[in-house]
C-alpha cells in the first residue's frame, strides 16, 4: 500500500504556554477527502498549518509520501532541519485561504502563474496554458486580465483555488475556504471543491460547512481543545455521534 500523502502522528503544539494541539494523529490518503470540524480555537488551523511545516511543532512526526521530516532541536526551539525538504513539502500541499490571499496589484492571471513561475522555475508558456486551464475549470476564464478587487468574494475564492491547482500540489489544505462568503457566492466555491473531491484529488478540508463536509468527506475528524474526540465516516459521524461534545457541536452547527 502506498504511504498517505499526509500523515501525522502524536502531534503536540504549543504557543508559548498555551497548548493547543495535545497529540493529534492524522492520516491523508492519496484520492481521499479529510474533513476537520471542530468549535472555535480547537486547533483546526493550527493543525493545517503544522501539517505544511507554516508551523512548528514540539513533538510527534510529520510525514509526506511516507518521507518524514526531520528535525532540529527540541521543544519550543525544534524547527525542520531541512530547508530544501521544507520547500518540497510545503510547494506539494498548496493551502486555500478563508481570505483568499491574492495579491492585489497582480491581475488573477499573474495571481495564478506567480508561484509556478517563481518558486517551481516552470516554463513560462507552459505555466500560462496551465493557469489559463485552472481557471476555466473553476468557471472565471474571462477574468484572466482583471485584478481581485474587481471580483466577487466567491471569484475570488476560485482563483485563489486555480492558484492552488496551478501548483499541481499532491494534495489541498482548505481552511474555511467558504466562510467569508455569502451564501450564493458560498455555493459556487462548494461546487468547485465538490468537483475536485470527484476527480480524486487528496485533500484536508477545514469546514463549519457540515453540509459539504458530508458531501465531499470520506473521513472526517471531530477536534476538540487541541484532542480527536470522534472521527470516522461521515454516515458515522453524523447520523450517528457517539460523544456528547460531537453532538453537542452538531446540533448547533448542522443545518439538516
Ligand atoms: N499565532 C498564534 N499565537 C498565539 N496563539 C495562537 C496563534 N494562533 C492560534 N493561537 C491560539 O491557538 C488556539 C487554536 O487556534 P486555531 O486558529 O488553530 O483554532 P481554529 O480551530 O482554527 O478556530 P477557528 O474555527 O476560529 O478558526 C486558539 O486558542 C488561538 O487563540
Ligand atoms: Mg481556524
Amino acid at each position: 500500500m502506498t504511504a498517505p500523502v499526509i500523515e501525522i502522528r502524536n502531534l503536540h503544539k504549543a504557543y508559548g504556554t498555551l497548548e493547543v494541539l495535545k497529540g493529534v494523529d492524522i492520516s491523508a490518503p492519496a484520492g481521499h477527502v479529510v474533513s476537520l470540524i471542530g468549535s472555535s480555537g480547537s486547533g483546526k488551523s493550527t493543525l493545517l498549518r503544522c501539517a505544511n511545516l507554516l508551523e512548528d511543532s514540539q513533538q510527534g512526526d510529520v510525514l509526506f509520501c511516507g518521507e518524514p521530516v526531520t528535525w532540529k532541536g527540541k521543544g519550543l526551539a525544534r524547527h525542520p532541519a531541512d530547508r530544501a525538504q521544507m520547500i518540497r513539502i510545503r510547494t506539494n500541499l498548496s493551502m486555500v485561504f478563508q481570505q483568499f490571499n491574492l495579491w492585489s496589484h497582480m491581475t488573477i492571471l499573474q495571481n495564478v502563474m506567480e508561484a509556478p513561475l517563481t518558486v517551481l522555475k516552470r516554463d513560462r508558456a507552459e505555466v500560462e496554458a496551465a493557469a489559463r486551464k485552472y481557471l476555466d475549470k473553476v468557471g472565471i476564464a474571462d477574468k484572466c486580465d482583471v485584478y481581485p478587487a474587481m471580483l466577487s468574494g466567491g471569484q475570488q475564492q476560485r482563483a485563489a483555488i486555480a492558484r492552488a491547482l496551478c501548483m499541481e500540489p499532491k494534495a489541498l489544505l482548505f481552511d474555511e475556504p467558504t466562510s467569508a462568503l455569502d451564501p450564493e457566492l458560498e455555493q459556487e466555491v462548494v461546487k468547485v471543491i465538490k468537483d475536485l473531491a470527484t476527480e480524486g484529488r487528496t485533500m484536508l478540508v477545514v469546514t463549519h460547512d457540515m453540509r459539504m463536509a458530508r458531501d465531499i468527506s470520506d473521513h472526517v475528524v471531530f477536534l476538540h481543545q487541541g484532542l480527536i474526540e470522534e472521527q470516522g465516516s461521515p454516515e458515522e459521524l453524523f447520523t450517528n455521534p457517539k460523544s456528547e461534545r460531537l453532538r453537542g457541536f452538531l446540533s448547533v452547527t448542522q443545518t439538516t
